[in-house]
């Protein structure tokens, strides 16, 4: 054995070995001014609770750091970071330290769900001449977005959603007319959408839901010929859908105008979105009828409407699967649940709140209940039972059928394990409250006739009022 190692230790091919062995330790240990840069942002940060920097330490090879790509000569390329959002404390506080502008080969930057990183917009990525994408998502940045964001010219994307900036969104915006991705939602951006926007020709992708925007949506939408995703949902836009929006036809995928204050009618040039996934126009006050040309939707998963003052007649789909629909709250009298959400093998939510059905539930024989999530029939006149429909739900999560003329035996209602809430107030359920409900997080019986003793329970006394004999907390106690 000694006899082999010395061998070995004097062999020549094993000193070439070795000497390729330590060209290629050195070649693989990072830039300085990236490892610097990086221990730089390290320091910044003041909480990291679930460990996600614990292996930047100083003098290993920053390239095989948590979240570092190296290529080209071992720079520094992408930066990416994120915390996961089911783990409490997956998430870093502290604010991101300018040093990083010493990663002068940066391409990356990608700062996803780290919820709480603070301080105003990263001004330090101005002197990144390479930046092409600018992810940080979910944190608290705050503040204003820089007026001369413009500058950024190279970049290819730009999401700063989920942060907490205020102000307008400044108009030098539309000089990054290489961005394809521009998503700026959930922050608390105030102001119109600025009409120079139309100069980023090459987006495919423009999200600015939950702000504050407000004032008439531009009429801009011809200039963007590769636009597939258009959220605006959850500000304060007022006006018309502008016509413009027809020029995206076929290729649009999700428009979603949902939560502003839209008016006048829907379109009849919707109907020519042919690869629509999802509309929503829901809580806003549109008006007069839904064009018959939304028959030609036909591959529409999701569609919301509701909360609008539309009325009669809602047309008759051609769609062959339709994943969720809400209806509720317009004009409409149905009478029966449509014969194209009767036969979706896909749909797992429902909801047709006050839409003028008449049925007797018994009847309505869905072609598919395993993936129903979500049923809201409430303020109908449906009458009859709901005990064989929910007992075909196996995945149930919410029943909503409060104000209808429902009449059944309260203690057959199959309680799934899933189910988070059940409101039948205000029918003519019988029968007593059974033990089952007990688990559930909203229940309301209320104004319906069962009596009995209540199950121990942490409802409040208006979840159980108005029933003929009902006793027990948190009604008075029954009488022996
Ligand atoms: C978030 O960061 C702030 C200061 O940056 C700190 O005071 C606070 O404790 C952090 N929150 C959590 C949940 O750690
Ligand atoms: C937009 O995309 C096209 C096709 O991909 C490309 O040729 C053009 O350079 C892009 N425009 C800008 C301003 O980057
Ligand atoms: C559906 O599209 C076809 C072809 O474009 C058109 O002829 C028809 O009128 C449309 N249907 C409705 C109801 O608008
Ligand atoms: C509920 O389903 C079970 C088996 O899946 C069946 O035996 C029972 O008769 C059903 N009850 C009602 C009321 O449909
Ligand atoms: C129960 O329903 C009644 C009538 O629909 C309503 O007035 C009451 O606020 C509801 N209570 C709860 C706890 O949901």
């Amino acid at each position: 054995m000694k006899k082999l190692s010395q061998h070995y230790f004097t062999s020549p091919l094993l000193v070439l070995i070795l000497a390729a062995y330590f060209i290629k330790i050195a070649s693989a240990a990072c830039h300085v001014d990236d490892e610097a840069g990086l221990l730089g942002f390290k320091s910044g940060i003041t909480q990291d609770p679930s460990g996600i920097l614990s292996s930047w330490k100083p003098g290993t090879d920053c390239c095989s750091w948590a979240g570092i790509t190296c290529l080209f000569d071992n720079r520094v390329t992408s930066i990416s970071l994120s915390g996961q959002l089911d783990k409490p404390n997956s998430f870093l506080s502290g604010t991101i330290s300018p040093s990083l502008s010493k990663l002068q080969n940066l391409d990356g930057i990608y700062f996803e769900n780290l919820r709480n990183i603070s301080g105003p917009f990263p001004d330090f990525l101005f002197g990144l001449p390479k930046l092409l994408y600018v992810y940080i998502e979910n944190n608290r940045l705050s503040g204003q977005i820089p007026v001369n964001i413009g500058r950024l010219t190279q970049l290819e994307a730009l999401s700063l959603a989920g942060n907490r900036l205020t102000g307008s969104i400044p108009t030098s915006i539309s000089k990054l007319t290489r961005l394809t991705q521009l998503n700026l939602g959930k922050n608390l951006l105030t102001g119109p959408l600025p009409v120079e926007i139309k100069q980023l020709r090459n987006l495919t992708y423009l999200n600015l839901e939950q702000n504050k925007l407000s004032g008439t949506v531009p009429d801009i939408f011809n200039s963007f010929p590769d636009l597939r995703i258009l959220r605006l949902t959850r500000n304060a836009f007022s006006g018309k859908i502008p016509g413009s929006i027809s020029s995206m036809a076929p290729r649009l995928m999700y428009l979603e105008l949902g939560h502003n204050v839209l008016s006048g009618q829907i379109p009849s040039f919707l109907g020519n979105f042919r690869a629509l996934d999802t509309l929503d126009l829901s809580w806003n006050s549109f008006t007069g009828v839904v064009p018959k040309s939304l028959a030609n939707l036909t591959k529409i998963f999701n569609l919301d409407l509701s909360h609008n003052s539309l009325n009669d007649p809602f047309p008759q789909l051609n769609v062959k699967g339709i994943e969720s629909l809400d209806l509720s709250y317009n004009n409409f009298h149905l009478k029966e649940i449509p014969k194209w959400v009767t036969s979706s093998p896909i749909i797992y939510s429902l909801k047709l709140a006050k839409c003028g059905i008449t049925i007797k539930l018994d009847t309505w024989k869905p072609a598919e209940t395993y993936f129903y999530d979500y049923i809201d029939l409430s303020e109908n006149e449906i009458s009859g039972s709901p005990v064989a429909l929910l007992n075909r739900t196996d995945f149930l999560v919410e029943f909503k059928a409060a104000g209808n003329k429902l009449k059944f035996d309260l203690g057959k209602l199959r309680i799934v394990k899933t189910l988070k809430e059940l409101d039948i107030s205000r029918n003519l359920v019988y029968g007593k409250v059974p033990m089952a409900v007990t688990g559930l997080k909203r229940f309301n019986v209320s104004y319906n006739h069962l009596c009995g003793q209540l199950p121990k329970n942490q409802f409040p006394a208006s979840s159980v009022v108005g029933n003929d004999c009902l006793c027990g907390s948190p009604l008075p106690p029954c009488k022996l």
